[in-house]
């Protein structure tokens, strides 16, 4: 037996250290070394040996590309139509956003879709998995419950329940002996992932994991993950609102940026099939400061309302707060309205939020932010049934936007009447279009 179990490797320039230290004496880096198992080193023949056979593309059996969809149709649609067996996804989050209850439901689906299921509980009692199950109102009882933390005893769980899907919740609380590091640290999350990857491309099951991101970072995030893993979902919210987006920001079987939507409900987490709807309920149409706009979440359109609001300052500096929006393009849209279209915005307080729980990446929804903007300046209200679709740039031009066609059928799915969008744009569609093709004559046309 050689003493040392394990080595700590730099992950920076990758030199080997027998044991932990604060700074990698070969490169200098502070904080990079990071455990990792020693692997016994094979006798020379099997280096020979025949490993893994090659097989013909078109041999492959098809029942391996098959996917498993939970029936939880926004995850289904986040994971890109089902879970793919011998994939590994990671499932995001910061702690009580509603993970655990996510998977809980996902394997309830599972299980009334016949396939074995294993959820292993590293955090909570069975007790507790219980108490949730009872409260989502699904049928979980055919879902195996291991509480157990040791990566290794997992496996061969697994493997003698013949588990499809396995749910690990969460990885942070798994550990592996073969590391002297306590669980969650980078070298167990990294090991004890690895493992389970192992298991999924050798057994064919999928695993999903669930990984606690912290805003202080004590725990290894699922950052150092993100590499191993085949999918990334985050699940999120923003504000503190019952909606929930889960976000798939990586997937090698499915495209990135789908999402589904959820709310969180006494009784479990609720997909809400129609996001546009949802983000749109509380909208007061007569109000000043409140304006339309599209988005593109994927390849689903998806409405949301922003709320402008300016009001006299009472400090010598102004304040700028955006919620679902960078700073930053507020800043440059309040200056084109200031220099481009005569609004100015210099004494006065603006506070910019997007509704439901949504984050503005796009620029296309940049129309709809002048137009809230310049409707809480006028003190007006913009018409209830008009939508905004644009890019502004520093010109004060409006300019075209990709998807413009389903983001306006969208719109008239949810009976909006009119869209105001760049004239160099000409969907076919039966709204009434106005041409907008530079900020200062946004006003003009709404108020005409
Ligand atoms: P949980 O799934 O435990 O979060 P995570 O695993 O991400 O830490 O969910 C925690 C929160 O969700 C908790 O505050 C209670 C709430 N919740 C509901 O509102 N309704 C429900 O039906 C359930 C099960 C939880
Ligand atoms: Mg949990």
């Amino acid at each position: 037996m050689p003493r040392n179990r394990s080595v700590y490797r730099c992950a920076e320039c990758g030199a080997e250290h027998p044991r932990w230290a604060g700074r990698c004496d070969s490169c200098g880096e502070w904080n990079t070394l990071v455990e990792e198992p020693v692997r016994r080193a094979r006798k020379s023949g099997d280096r020979l040996g025949a490993g893994a056979e090659p097989v013909l593309l078109s041999r492959i059996a098809s029942e391996r590309l098959h996917r498993w969809p939970t029936g939880l149709a926004e995850f289904d649609f986040a994971v890109g139509g089902g879970l793919v067996p011998g994939s590994l996804v990671l499932v995001g989050g910061e702690p009580g956003i509603g993970k655990s209850t996510l998977l809980l439901q996902c394997a309830a689906r599972l299980v009334a879709g016949g396939v074995p299921v294993l959820y292993v509980s590293g955090e909570e009692s069975p007790e507790q998995v219980r108490l949730r199950a009872d409260r989502i109102g699904e049928e979980a009882g055919a879902v195996y419950l291991l509480p157990e933390v040791r990566v290794d005893a997992i496996l061969s769980r697994a493997a003698s329940l013949h588990s499809r899907v396995v749910f690990v919740d969460s990885i942070q609380t798994m550990y592996t002996d073969d590391l002297e590091g306590a669980p969650g640290n980078v070298g167990q999350v990294r090991e004890c992932a690895a493992r389970l990857m192992r298991f999924a491309k050798e057994s064919g099951a999928a695993v999903v994991l669930v990984g606690h991101v912290t805003r202080g970072g004590i725990i290894a995030g699922p950052k150092t993950l993100e590499h191993i893993v085949d999918t990334v979902l985050y699940f999120e919210d923003d504000g503190g609102s019952d909606f929930r987006i889960l976000r798939a920001v990586k997937n090698r079987f499915g495209s990135v940026d789908e999402v589904g939507v959820f709310e969180m409900t006494g009784a479990g987490l609720r997909p809400v099939e129609n996001p546009s709807a949802a983000f749109l309920s509380g909208r007061q149409t007569n109000t000043p400061g409140s304006a339309v706009a599209a988005l593109m979440e994927g390849s689903r359109p998806v409405l949301v309302e922003i709320q402008a609001l300016a009001s006299k300052t009472g400090f010598g500096t102004p304040q700028r707060v955006a919620t679902g929006l960078e700073h930053r393009r507020l800043a440059v849209l309040l200056a084109v309205l200031e220099r481009r279209a005569g609004l100015v915005f210099r004494d006065l307080d603006v506070f910019v939020n997007v509704t439901g729980g949504v984050r503005l990446i796009e620029t296309a929804s940049d129309l709809a932010v002048v137009a809230a903007l310049s409707s809480t300046l006028h003190d007006i209200a913009l018409p209830a049934d008009a939508m905004f679709v644009g890019e502004v740039g520093l010109g004060g031009e409006v300019r075209p936007v990709g998807g413009v066609e389903r983001r306006i059928a969208e719109a008239e799915r949810l009976g909006f009447r009119q869209v105001f969008l760049p004239g160099r744009s000409r969907p076919s569609t039966a709204l009434d279009l106005v041409s907008i093709n530079h900020v200062s004559e946004l006003w003009k046309r709404i108020a005409a």
